[in-house]
Parts: structure tokens; C-alpha cells; sequence
């Protein structure tokens, strides 16, 4: 009989696609996906660990498990609990001692063995804990990729080297790893092959990508892109999330040279003052970044950038704070995550004796996601009377109505009688609504 799989995601995008490919490795088992808790064989908890929150949501979600787990053995029915990701890497032991009805724990490196732990589970007999970073990757043991949509992440580099002060990440998905570069190409065609026109690659520093390319030299993300450029009927390429330490003049160049890949950029900078920068070993100043955009916006003038911010990390004075909000007005970015600083057990900046108060924190965050939302406002206004190419990917909320992206990721809707899901349309953008824009669909020959 079918057996059902839940699987539940926190954080990052490359959770995103972590889940769904376990859930590619559990389906020879028998294994289909579904929708909640309720009907499921297993339960997968993808967990994020990035900020306290991330991490405390996985125990409070595993409490209301632990009561549909002893529901089902009343029935004589079985539901295995499995924690994965981020928190389960960091703190394994940890949730097996506060939460021993889980039946597996298992990193973010070592999910190609879930068969194996779903046997050992379903003979019982204690728990099963693997959170190895293994020699091998476990992608040379994953199964094909299925297509799902006409969006899809990839992941192409995992793990980072940077270990800035106040992140995880280095510890929770281990050091530095670029996938080759022939294996890259056969999941994107395949991805395509089953309906993909939109690729975004992944990496936790994905611009540091370094894969064994099929001359056996190593290339660099400028180059993979290219040669991902040359797979007919993708018609889109994205890369996030970028350290602009690691942005290499090749790089600047694709953004210059690729039509495929959007003009839409992720470029994390956290914070605008050079004394923080430095403690949070960003290892660039702000006038790195500054000339940095310069040089991105000569290369593709249409270019718009997102980020992330933090605002209270320890030390960060009035004066610092300041220098951020001068440097988001400099820059202008039409998306942004910011984020109060969270200590995270481990890390260098989490002992740190300078700690905000928490109501300081909460005073810049407010202040600055002002700013950010404001510019970003501002940002969709302007949009309006473009013609901007969108990619539908659905239906919208009303009859008739469907809904895509533009290159900036806005979400743009339209009504059209047509099924238009899975192509690039032009659309003239005819309004703003707080979350989207609206459209009308515009002559081909008016795309810009
Ligand atoms: N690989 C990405 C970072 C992933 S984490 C990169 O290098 O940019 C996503 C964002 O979470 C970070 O950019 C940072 O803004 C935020 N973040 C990470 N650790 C944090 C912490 N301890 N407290 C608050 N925000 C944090
Ligand atoms: Fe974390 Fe990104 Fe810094 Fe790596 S580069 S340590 S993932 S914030
Ligand atoms: Fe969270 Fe791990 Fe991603 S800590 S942000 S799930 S890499």
C-alpha cells in the first residue's frame, strides 16, 4: 500500500530544495507526498537554525507531533518523526533528550541514507541519530530529480568557509562544497526536460562555486552559468545568495553578457558600518560594496538589488546604525530580509560582552524596515507602465485570473482566458497592490 510523507519546511531556500529531494530518495520506499500531518506515515521536520526563533519553532511543532504520534498507536497505526536540517545537525542529541518519541535525526549532509534509517526505525529499538558530514557527497547517492512546476531550485555549492562572527551556517552544513559541473547540467536538463523554464542555483556562498568542470579544470559560477545559458527552453537563470566578497569580474561580465539571467540580485551586506563589517568579519568595508553596485550597474544598467541586514549586533552604536541607514539610502534596493541580531550558541559574536538591548533592536529594526519598505514601494510604483516579461506559473485567486513573476520577483497577476503557465508573456504593468503588481498582456514587440 502507498504510504504518505509530510514533509514540513523552515528556513532557507536550499531547505526548499533539500525537501524535496528527500522526498525523491523516500519514494522507491513506496513514499507519496502529502499536504499535512494528519494522514501521513512520516513526518519530516526540516529545521532552520539561523535565528532563535528558526530553532524554537521545531519544538513547539514536535509537541503537537508527539500527540498525533500517541493518537495513531492507540489505533495501532505507526507514524515515524524525523527531525532534518539545520537544528537537527547542531543540536541532535539535544532533541533526542528533550523529544525521545522522534524516531530519526539526521543532518543536512546525509539524507541520500534515509532508506537505510527508516528501516532501522521501522524494526524499533531506539532512536537513530546521523548527522555525519560524510567523505562523500551525499549527491552522488541521490536518485534523478523530479520536476516539479515550472520554477525550480538547484543546489550547486554547499556549506561555507566565511564564518562570519554571528552565523551558523559553517557548523550546521560544514565546509565548502561545489558540485561538478557535468552533474549540474544533466539536473538542469532534466529539470527542463520536465517543464523547468526558470532555474534559480543555490549555495550558501554560491558565488564562491568552484565545480570540476568536464575538462577536469575548475570553473567559476560566470562559467557554469553560461553553459546553462546553452540548454534550449530555459529560458531564466538566478543564483543566490552571493558574498560580495566573492563576486569575480567574470561574473560581472555574465550580468553584462546573459540574457537569460535576471536582473535581479541578491547581495547580502548586513550592515553599513565599516567598524561592525569588521566584526562581523564580512571582510569588505562599505566602500567595497558601494564601488562593488557601481561596477554591477555599468555592467547591466537595469539591474536592482536585494539584501539582508542585521541590526543589533554587539557593539553596533547610534553612529553605526546611521551608516547603515545612509548606505541603504545610497543603494536602494527593492527587496530586502532584515533581521534582529540573534546570539547563536557557538559562534564568535554570541560572546561577545557589547550586546544590545532587545528594545534597541527593536527600535532600528522598525527604523529601518521603514526605509526598506519604502524604497521598495517606491521601486513597484515605478513599474508601472512597463512592459516587463513574466513568467506564469499559476492560477490566481480569481476565475480567469493567473499569476507569474516578474524579473525583479514581483508577483505580477492578469487576467487572461489563456493558460499561460510556463511562459514568458510581456505585460504592461497597469497598478500596484501592496503584495503585487497588476498587468495587462502587451504586443511582443513592446518587451523590453
Ligand atoms: N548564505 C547567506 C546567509 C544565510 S542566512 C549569506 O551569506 O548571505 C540569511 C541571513 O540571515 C543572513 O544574511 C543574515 O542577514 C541573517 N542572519 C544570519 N545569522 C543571524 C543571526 N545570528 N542573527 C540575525 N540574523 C542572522
Ligand atoms: Fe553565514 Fe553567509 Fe557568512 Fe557564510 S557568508 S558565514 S553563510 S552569513
Ligand atoms: Fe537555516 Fe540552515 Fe538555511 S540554518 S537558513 S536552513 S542553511
Amino acid at each position: 500500500m502507498a504510504k504518505k510523507l509530510y514533509v514540513k519546511t523552515y528556513g532557507c531556500q536550499m531547505n526548499v530544495y533539500d525537501s524535496a529531494r528527500m522526498a525523491d530518495v523516500l519514494a522507491p520506499l513506496g513514499f507519496g507526498t502529502t499536504d499535512g500531518p494528519e494522514d501521513a506515515d512520516m513526518v519530516i521536520l526540516n529545521t532552520c537554525h539561523i535565528r532563535e526563533k528558526a530553532s524554537e519553532k521545531v519544538f513547539s511543532e514536535l509537541g503537537r507531533l508527539k500527540t498525533l504520534q500517541a493518537a495513531r498507536a492507540r489505533d495501532g497505526e505507526r507514524l515515524i518523526l524525523a527531525v532534518a536540517g539545520c537544528v537537527a545537525q547542531a543540536e541532535g542529541e539535544e532533541i533526542l533528550r528533550r523529544a525521545p518519541f522522534v524516531d530519526i535525526v539526521l543532518g543536512p549532509q546525509t539524507y541520500h541514507r534515509l532508506p537505510e534509517m527508516v528501516a532501522q526505525a521501522s524494526r524499533a529499538g531506539g532512536a537513530v541519530l546521523d548527522t555525519d558530514f560524510p567523505e562523500e557527497p551525499k549527491f552522488d547517492h541521490l536518485p534523478d530529480v523530479t520536476a516539479q512546476g515550472v520554477s525550480a531550485f538547484l543546489s550547486v555549492q554547499e556549506g561555507c568557509d566565511r564564518f562570519c562572527t554571528f552565523c551558523v551556517v559553517p557548523y550546521t552544513r560544514g565546509a565548502e562544497y561545489s558540485r561538478p559541473v557535468p552533474a549540474v547540467l544533466a539536473e538542469a536538463r532534466r529539470l527542463v526536460e520536465g517543464g523547468v523554464v526558470e532555474i534559480t542555483l543555490l549555495g550558501q556562498n554560491v558565488n564562491a562555486y568552484h565545480g570540476e568542470g568536464p575538462d577536469g579544470r575548475d570553473w567559476s559560477l560566470a562559467r557554469l552559468l553560461d553553459a546553462l545559458a546553452g540548454i534550449p527552453g530555459l529560458a531564466r537563470i538566478r543564483y543566490t545568495t552571493s558574498h560580495p566578497r566573492d563576486v569575480s569580474d567574470d561574473l560581472i561580465a555574465v550580468h553584462r553578457d546573459l540574457p537569460h539571467l535576471m536582473p535581479f540580485l541578491h547581495l547580502p551586506v548586513q550592515s553599513g558600518s565599516d567598524r561592525i563589517l569588521e566584526r562581523m568579519n564580512r571582510r569588505h568595508d562599505r566602500a567595497f560594496y558601494l564601488a562593488l553596485v557601481d561596477r554591477l550597474k555599468t555592467a547591466r544598467p537595469d539591474l536592482a538589488l536585494s539584501s539582508d541586514f542585521i541590526v543589533g549586533f554587539p557593539g553596533e552604536s547610534d553612529a553605526d546604525f546611521s551608516a547603515t541607514l545612509d548606505l541603504v539610502r545610497r543603494v536602494g534596493f527593492v527587496q530586502t530580509y532584515s533581521f534582529k541580531y540573534s546570539p547563536r550558541p557557538g559562534t564568535p559574536a554570541a560572546a561577545l560582552e557589547d550586546q544590545v538591548a532587545e528594545a534597541v533592536k527593536e527600535e532600528r529594526l522598525a527604523q529601518l524596515q521603514a526605509l526598506l519598505n519604502d524604497q521598495t514601494q517606491a521601486f513597484n510604483r515605478a513599474c508601472v507602465g512597463r512592459v516587463m516579461p513574466v513568467l506564469f506559473d499559476r492560477a490566481g485567486r480569481h476565475p480567469g485570473q493567473v499569476l507569474g513573476r516578474s524579473p525583479y520577483m514581483q508577483p505580477v497577476h492578469l487576467d487572461s482566458g489563456e493558460n499561460l503557465a510556463g511562459r514568458v508573456v510581456p505585460v504592461r504593468i497597469t497598478a500596484t497592490h501592496p503584495n503585487s503588481l497588476a498587468g495587462i498582456p502587451a504586443g511582443e514587440r513592446e518587451c523590453a
